[in-house]
């Protein structure tokens, strides 16, 4: 893969040519090694792995510091990175970009940004069809909380999940989004067009439906998965989901619980007045234990809840090698400083083993001297790569 950014974060311009197999990345404090991490989470559909604003991204540049980058006046492309990645025997380049529109209303025009994806130079219309080329699987520091936190980050977890195995996942809980939040303002507004939010209703149902019995799918497939081999140092997970939708397609065919799921939404319109949740997939929680202590991951420790992941991370990249015949783009961040020297060195090992791009952070690299012969050292000094 040949990783271009152009005014991302601290990168004015940055290119890396990395190899299949592991990419360490090390730097002080500050250096910009997540933000590498976070240019290539921006490869695959949504947010990124910050969940970031769009505007935060652009580069801001030093004051004091002499600017030798000006972008042209001739696009006004705010940040892009891209990639250039192999497909078969094809090299296929994919990238991404935000570009500064104007929204003109009645009375006045705005500027927003809007993220834009190219594949081959054409711009494309989804996120999702960059879930041909790449699919990426991180773990953050800030997922160090996932599991004791709200349920929206577990739920996004799982979602990503979902759309390594079926891109059109990514559309579907977009469109859902999409269409969520335009009811609710509807409703919030007291536009109570019945016939509007009907339609909005049955569509929302459509998908929620589409929504839960893929994340049911992927599920079953991680806990068989697991079952048949599990791992041998990473604790082995049991996954579950927690939703009205996905518990109701134990029971009833897809096609009832599609009317069910639009009556609840109807039922449920008077909750926003009074500001009460509202049932559905968006509230579904994703559940995971810790297998054989039977224990909530939530109750496990610091270190436990670490390895809980990566026994997850593990699982999902082997089902997908088999499946897709393509292993995903795993980015740790930071994810060693908190395992044992076992549990480092079995992580280390595995990612050699499975033969697939890792980029690991980390402050330290004495703690990669076992990847001597395999790995891609990059030192991040001065907003440049060593
Ligand atoms: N839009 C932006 N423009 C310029 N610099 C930015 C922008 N957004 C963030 N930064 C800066 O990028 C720098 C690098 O951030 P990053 O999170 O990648 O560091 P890091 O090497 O991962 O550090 P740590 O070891 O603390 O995790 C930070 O100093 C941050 O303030
Ligand atoms: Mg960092």
């Amino acid at each position: 893969m040949r990783l271009t950014l152009t005014d991302f974060r601290n990168y004015a311009h940055l290119r890396i040519n990395a190899h299949l197999g592991p990419i360490v990345i090390t730097g002080e404090n500050g250096s910009g090694k997540t933000n590498i991490l976070e240019a290539i989470s921006f490869l695959t559909p949504g947010r990124g792995l910050r969940g970031a604003r769009l505007a935060d991204i652009k580069r801001i540049s030093p004051a004091l510091v002499t600017d030798e980058y000006l972008p042209t006046e001739i696009t006004n492309t705010s940040w892009a990175v891209s990639a250039l990645v192999q497909k078969g025997d094809d090299e296929v380049e994919i990238g991404t970009a935000v570009e500064r529109s104007l929204r003109e209303n009645l009375d006045e025009a705005r500027s927003f940004d809007k993220r834009i994806v190219k594949i081959d130079g054409q711009k494309v219309t989804s996120q999702a069809e960059l879930g041909r080329y790449i699919s990426a699987i991180w773990i953050t520091p800030q997922m160090d909380r996932l599991f004791r936190g709200g349920s929206q980050p577990r739920r996004n977890f799982l979602d990503r999940l979902v759309y390594a195995f079926d891109m059109e996942h990514a559309k579907r809980t977009a469109n859902f989004e999409h269409l969520y939040k335009e009811w609710y303002q509807l409703l919030k507004n007291g536009q109570n067009d019945d016939h509007w939010l009907m339609s909005l209703e049955e569509n929302m149902a459509g998908l929620g439906v589409a929504i839960a019995a893929a994340r049911r799918e992927q599920i079953a497939k991680l806990n068989t998965f697991i079952e048949h081999e599990p791992d041998d140092v990473f604790p082995n997970v049991r996954l579950e989901l927690e939703g009205t939708i996905e518990k109701l397609l134990d029971k009833l065919p897809a096609i009832e619980v599609e009317d069910y799921y639009q009556a609840l939404l109807k039922k449920q319109r008077r909750n926003i007045m009074y500001n009460d949740n509202i049932d559905g997939v968006n509230r579904t929680d994703f559940k995971v234990y810790y297998r054989r202590k039977g224990m909530p991951a939530e109750l496990c420790s610091t270190g436990e809840q670490k390895s809980l992941l990566i026994s997850i991370i593990l699982a999902q990249t082997k089902c997908q090698t088999l499946d897709k015949g393509f292993a995903p783009v795993l980015l740790l961040d930071e994810v060693v400083a908190h395992l044992d020297e076992i549990k480092r060195e079995a992580l280390l090992e595995k990612i050699r083993e499975l033969g697939l791009q890792a980029w690991i952070t980390s402050t330290d690299s004495q703690l990669f001297d076992s990847l001597k012969n395999e790995a891609l050292f990059l030192e991040i000094k001065n907003n440049q790569v060593r």
